[in-house]
């Protein structure tokens, strides 16, 4: 189809003003958060309804166009970057709260929704929508499905997964899907909904979603903690899990701390510097809530667990130890970090950190590397620097060819090259370190099973 033809056609699905093809937005629209591939669509449309949607899928199905699915774009693997040509879909327009369901404890959204609009929403019903990450503020709820995204309370909640009570899809074949239906008890057979929940886009594309809401928590304690090995933090959790409930338990570096301080002129969290930091948040649902948290601190500093540590007094204090890890992401994002996000199972995270550190100290000699993460589920983000004058595809070329040692190791402890960003562009051809060829194939067959003529996000996932 020519240029011309291709968008009279588009334009004909979601009228006149809903076609994009300026540099600008071509540019802003054709990627998300990971800046390693660069964006090339053709045309950035915004659907404002299923059915239109839905005309998009046929017409791509029609003349063999390509689709890119877009929500937040604030995704790190490259699952919603556009860099063949194709047609975005962004579901900026689709961004109505349907409806609240107090009964049934649910919110129905179109997938446009911004995720802290979820929250206020449940927030004003009494109630709490708990996946919540330092992107909550311009993601959507679609994207957070398409990517089963996790965050900083999966340790307490669980990932998105675990809150998706329905779905509204269109898939690749145009066929429009209602899944899961909000009921909570369905034993009906395979569970779509399940397979739509990161499956980033290739599968279908979620134009609604019915999150179901948890009872609000009680306030929150937040501490941070010093530890002279990464290793000793999953101790320290075991003996916090004892004595109170805990909502987080998060880490960062001594290297990732120094950057975010430095950029946003934070306070240190104390005085006394440490290798790595544990952050975590734990609810006051009784008065002896801080008295034990408390006693388990000092027991894990007679144990030489940890060095030091710090407890919030009011949320205010709670906020600002909260930036200490939440804003690392964002401080890093200008020097384009190579990213690996990866999880093992939450026993094995003593082994596996050191056997980590100890790969660093002999492969990343010449480079920066920052640690930080959800230790709390097993899950680690290695984020590696660029050294100044390194030209960006060399750096990209020695990242991923280091990268194959640890995945390797990864291999070997039974666990995933991508724990909660996604695979995207990114991750594609590490894939076969967590997955095995039978199941590629499988995941294969269900690609074409939903999507026959490859309409949806080709090249993400796998080839
Ligand atoms: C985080 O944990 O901060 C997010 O996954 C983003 C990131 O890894 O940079
Ligand atoms: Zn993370």
């Amino acid at each position: 189809m020519n240029k011309p033809a291709l968008l009279a056609g588009l334009r004909r699905v979601v009228g006149e003003d809903f076609v994009r093809t300026d540099e600008d937005s071509l540019a802003h629209f054709g990627r998300d958060t990971c800046d390693l591939f660069e964006p090339a669509p053709s045309a950035v449309v915004f659907p404002d309804s299923t059915q239109q949607v839905r005309d998009l899928v046929l017409l791509a199905n029609d003349q063999a166009l390509a689709l890119v699915p877009s929500g937040g774009r604030t995704g790190l693997s490259g699952g919603a970057t556009a860099t063949r040509g194709e047609i975005v879909v962004s579901m900026e327009r689709m961004n109505a709260v349907i409806g609240s369901n107090p009964g049934d404890r649910t919110i129905e959204c179109q997938a446009g929704v911004i995720t802290a609009q979820v929250h206020a929403q449940a927030e004003s019903m009494g109630l709490f929508y708990p996946v919540d990450f330092a992107a909550s503020g311009s993601s959507h709820i679609g994207g957070n499905v398409a990517t089963n995204a996790g965050g900083v309370r999966v340790i307490r909640y669980g990932m998105t997964r675990n809150w998706v009570a329905g779905l509204q899809v269109v898939t690749g074949a145009g066929e429009i899907l209602e899944l899961g239906k909000g009921l909570v008890k369905d034993n009906t057979g395979y569970d779509l909904r399940h397979l739509m929940t990161g499956s980033e886009g290739t599968l279908g594309i979620i134009t609604g979603a019915t999150m179901r809401l948890a009872s609000a928590p009680g306030d929150a304690a937040v501490m941070v903690l010093g530890a002279e090995q990464m290793e000793l933090l999953l101790p320290v959790l075991e003996r916090f899990g004892s004595a109170v409930t805990v909502n987080a338990f998060e880490f960062f570096s001594e290297q990732a701390l120094q950057q975010v301080i430095e950029k946003h002129r934070l306070q240190r969290p104390f005085e006394t510097p440490a290798p790595v930091y544990a952050l975590i948040e734990f609810e006051q649902a009784n008065d002896g809530d801080v008295d034990a948290a408390m006693n388990a601190f000092e027991q894990c500093v007679a144990d030489s667990l940890l060095v030091d540590g710090v407890i919030s007094q009011s949320s205010s204090q709670a906020h600002a130890l909260w930036r200490l890890r939440e804003d690392i992401s964002a401080t890093l994002a200008h020097r384009q970090p190579y990213k690996n996000d990866l999880s093992v199972r939450v026993s094995a995270v003593p082994q596996f950190l050191a056997g980590v550190e100890a790969f660093i100290e002999q492969n990343y000699s010449g480079f920066e590397v920052l640690c930080y993460g959800h230790i709390g589920d097993g899950n680690v983000h290695l984020n590696i620097l660029r050294p100044h004058g390194m030209g960006l595809e060399a750096f990209k070329k020695t990242c991923a060819s280091i990268s194959e040692g640890l995945f390797e190791m990864v291999q070997r402890f039974g666990g995933s090259v991508s724990a909660e960003h996604g695979v995207g562009l990114l991750k594609k051809d590490s894939l076969h370190y967590s997955r095995s060829a039978h199941e590629l194939e499988l995941m294969r067959s269900i690609k074409r099973a939903f999507d026959p003529a490859g309409v949806l996000n080709p090249g993400k996932i796998f080839d």
